[in-house]
């Protein structure tokens, strides 16, 4: 595949996108992502969502609310084909991580090349026949909307806060009043609308229709606190008990003063090297890794073919459904692959590795000076996908 434009309307440059638009207005791009239109068709999402090793989730609303009973019905996977009869007029099948299926749609990611691939969560895809929705909702991440088959109108109304009340009972979060409708369009094949996060947003399939999310995601404190505390558990000196000044005190309390003499003793050691240290390691290790589990590749591969494959024009890219990504500390470079340090690379692997964490396509001339099969390695572990011309 050659490379593929910026999904943003022609006058917006990606600087203009990220200070007006990211995270604060809802954006519409006519034809953004048209190599979407053809990809794929209603059937072959069916059959996905249908695979034993798919996260897919299908959703059924019942025509009202009768007494007490939810309205929507949610069936995960694994789902079975039992599961699509006697569905009722409204449902929607949603099957997550596409990219580990289907590298030539993780490839359109390049289209949102602004995004840093680290914040990038993953693309996700709605089938709903004419009436299909997932209901009124907002979401807590970025998300780009492609549509990729058919039309589906969009709402959009107010921005959500932690007080939205959500309709009770029901398996998703849902609401009934989106505020006054800023946004009322039809998107056709090929469009593509940006919603930030927590903007409320209503989706109505106005035919058979598929419908892309490039969904984003952003690290929370939970996650960097927990990763921080599992390498703090491997550092010897942090065992060492603290030492405090004592003051007079009822032998049954634990003064706020102590509190507070430990409290600084930790922010001094987070404001130190060694907290600065744990720190980028533990954001590394937490935005790198995957969400979901690594499928094995069908592809047999080995380094004879992979020559062979790249002597003929084939190209090695990022794998859009690992996470390969760098951190820079002066002049040291360290590259962590689907949440762990890569701790043994040598000055060529990790200036190759880097490049391809950029987005380069390498070719074999690029592999000068390292070995083949260090590079099947890579591909093995799926952090690089071979790109085979068409
Ligand atoms: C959909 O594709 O129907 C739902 C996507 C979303 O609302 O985030
Ligand atoms: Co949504």
């Amino acid at each position: 595949m050659t490379s593929i434009p910026l999904c943003l309307p022609d006058s917006m440059t990606p600087e203009q996108f990220l200070a007006e638009y990211w995270q604060k207005k809802p954006l519409l791009i006519k034809q953004g992502l048209p190599q979407l239109v053809g990809m794929f068709e209603p059937d072959d999402m069916l059959g996905l969502a249908l695979e034993e090793d798919a996260s897919a989730r299908l959703l059924t609303q019942a025509a009202s609310k009768k007494n007490g009973q939810p309205q929507w019905q949610l069936k995960k996977s694994p789902l079975i084909e039992a599961d699509f009869d006697n569905l009722p007029e409204q449902w929607t099948v949603l099957v997550q991580n596409l990219e580990q299926w289907s590298p030539e749609l993780g490839q359109l990611w390049q289209a949102f090349d602004f995004i840093p691939q680290w914040q990038r969560d993953d693309i996700m895809v709605s089938y709903a026949p004419k009436g299909g929705s997932v209901g009124k909702h907002y979401d807590d991440y970025d998300v780009f909307l492609a549509q990729g088959f058919g039309s589906r109108r969009w709402q959009l109304g107010k921005f959500c806060d932690k007080d939205t009340e959500f309709v009770a009972d029901e398996p998703i979060r849902l609401f009934d009043d989106m505020g006054e409708i800023v946004f009322d369009e039809i998107l056709e094949a090929g469009d593509v609308l940006y919603v930030p996060p927590k903007l409320s947003h209503f989706g109505l399939a106005q035919d058979d229709c598929l419908t892309f999310s490039f969904g984003c995601r952003r690290p929370n404190l939970m996650q960097i606190i927990d990763s921080m505390a599992d390498i703090a558990t491997n550092d010897s000196d942090l065992f060492i008990p603290m030492l405090l000044p004592q003051a007079m005190q009822a032998s049954g309390e634990l003064k706020a003063e102590s509190i507070d003499a430990i409290k600084t003793q930790l922010l001094q050691m987070l404001q130190s090297e060694r907290g600065d240290t744990i720190i980028r390691q533990a954001v590394s290790e937490v935005v790198s890794k995957r969400q979901y589990d690594v499928l094995v590749p069908e592809e047999s591969i080995n380094t004879d073919k992979m020559i062979a494959a790249l002597a003929s024009g084939a190209t090695l890219q990022a794998d859009y459904s690992n996470r390969l990504l760098y951190n820079q500390n002066n002049d040291d470079i360290t590259l962590y692959a689907n949440g762990q340090l890569l701790d043994s690379l040598d000055e060529t692997a990790t200036a190759m590795l880097v490049r391809l964490a950029d987005g380069a396509h390498l070719t074999l001339n690029d592999m000068e000076g390292i070995d083949p099969d260090e590079v099947m390695e890579w591909l093995e572990n799926g952090w690089i996908w071979l790109n085979h011309p068409e």
